[in-house]
């Protein structure tokens, strides 16, 4: 059995280490700058002193340490660790966005070719029952020829004010553009239901309410000091006591709202920062209109302002049309002309693995993958540079105010 090292043990690492335990594959070293973190890791997979590193120096240092390397530190790292990883000849499961530029992105793949080495990009979408069960509808031509789809990607009013005003991804010169950071999947599952590629595509979109203008009247830079907290849903102690889990609380501690709100209170951390008063800059809005081969049209709708996450789509054939929300976990086929449509409910039940199932399905294949000179993997880096390359096309376009970008 391939056995695994991590790199960077936050939120995805962890996810990632927990089902690979679970599944009986071994979790040899772990490196993650934050202390925290690493006793973290020391606990949950039991790991010695030795194998747990403090930064990448010391980790690549040791030289290649496992067969495979989870790589899920912040994004702008992931370039430079990647390419020294290939050096190493390690096989990599990378997560998006593959890297902050399209030369990089090129870059990597390019790297694995030359090296002999396999990625896998975290597409998890592409694992999720699901989409699985829209492409297999798809795939047997129940709905005729496809004509178009729409995917609408609902990012949550509190999930938005958590990761894109808040937090990691709030800054696109430290971070990336929103469409690459949260869309590179969109862009990837567009493609893959449709088995197309883009020929054209023009984008718009912008930051208009998270600024600020439009902070109220009497608010402060803190949730803690705002005299209008009660009214405002973006209040973080109304958006973290009903997520205590989304703090991160010092390892060891209980994951509950007593102790995370001393993580919110403390001004050193960026929770309850006023949405309005961030050095945010990516958009709380934006759509992208793609031309496909064959005429076939899709679109692609993010934006903050929903109550909750969720992923709808839309895929429109000359016989039928199929839609869904991911997070509900069922499909609806209707077929023109019969008058009842057909539902599908998929059923999902994984405590560690979110995106609907989809995390645990992608491990285990990437392991597969690994382990087989013949197997193929859904999602490897040549299909995922191509939704990479869509992103940032569509980032230039919303930039030069909708241009169409043609490939
Ligand atoms: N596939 C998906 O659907 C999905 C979902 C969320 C995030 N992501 C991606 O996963 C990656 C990690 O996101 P996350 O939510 O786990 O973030 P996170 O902040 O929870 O975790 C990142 C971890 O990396 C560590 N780290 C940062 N810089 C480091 C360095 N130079 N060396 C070693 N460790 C370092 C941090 O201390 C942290 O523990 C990002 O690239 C993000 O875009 C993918």
């Amino acid at each position: 059995m391939a056995d695994i090292a991590v790199l960077g043990f936050g939120a995805r690492g962890t996810i990632y280490s927990r089902i690979a335990a679970e599944e009986g594959f071994r979790v040899v070293a772990v490196c993650d700058v934050n202390e925290e973190r690493r006793h973290a890791a020391k606990r949950i997979l039991k790991l010695k002193d030795d194998k747990c590193f403090e930064n990448a120096e010391d980790f690549f240092r040791q030289g290649k340490l496992a067969d495979v390397l989870i790589l899920s530190t912040i994004d702008a790292t992931h370039y430079e660790y990647a390419m020294r990883a290939l050096d190493l000849g390690y096989d990599i499961l990378l997560e998006k966005p593959i890297a902050l530029t399209l030369p990089e992105v090129n870059g990597i793949a390019e790297k694995a070719k030359a090296t002999g080495r396999k990625i896998g990009v975290s597409h998890v979408l592409r694992y999720t029952p699901f989409y699985l069960k829209i492409k297999e509808l798809v795939d047997s031509g129940v709905i005729g020829r496809v004509m178009n789809i729409q995917q609408t990607e609902n990012v949550g009013y509190f999930h938005y004010a958590h990761s894109f005003v808040r937090g990691n991804w709030h800054n696109s010169k430290e971070t990336c553009p929103m469409i690459l950071a949260k869309c590179c999947h969109d862009f990837d599952i567009l493609l893959w239901l449709t088995g197309k590629s883009c020929k054209k595509l023009s984008s718009f979109g912008s930051l208009d309410y998270f600024t600020y203008e439009n902070a109220p009247a009497n608010s402060a830079a803190r949730c803690k000091d705002c005299a209008v907290s009660a009214s405002c849903p973006y209040d973080a102690y109304q958006i973290y006591s009903a997520r205590p889990t989304w703090v991160k609380i010092p390892d060891g501690q209980e994951e509950n709202w007593e102790n995370a709100k001393k993580v919110v209170d403390d001004n050193s951390t960026f929770y309850d920062k006023c949405v309005f008063r961030c050095d945010n800059d990516v958009v709380d809005h934006q759509t992208v209109n793609l031309v496909l081969e064959d005429g076939v049209l899709a679109s692609l709708f993010m934006q903050a302002f929903s109550e909750e996450v969720y992923r709808r789509v839309q895929v429109c054939g000359t016989l039928g049309e199929i839609n869904g929300v991911m997070e509900e976990n069922r499909v609806e086929l209707n077929i023109f002309g019969k008058g009842k449509k057909q539902v599908f409910e998929i059923g999902v039940n994984d405590a560690i693995s979110p995106h609907a199932g989809g995390d645990r399905l992608l491990l285990l294949d990437f392991m597969k993958y690994v382990e087989s000179k013949t197997a193929s993997f859904r999602a490897d880096i040549d299909k995922s540079v191509e939704s990479h390359r869509l992103a940032f096309a569509a980032e230039k376009s919303r930039l030069e105010n909708g241009k169409t970008i043609e490939f």
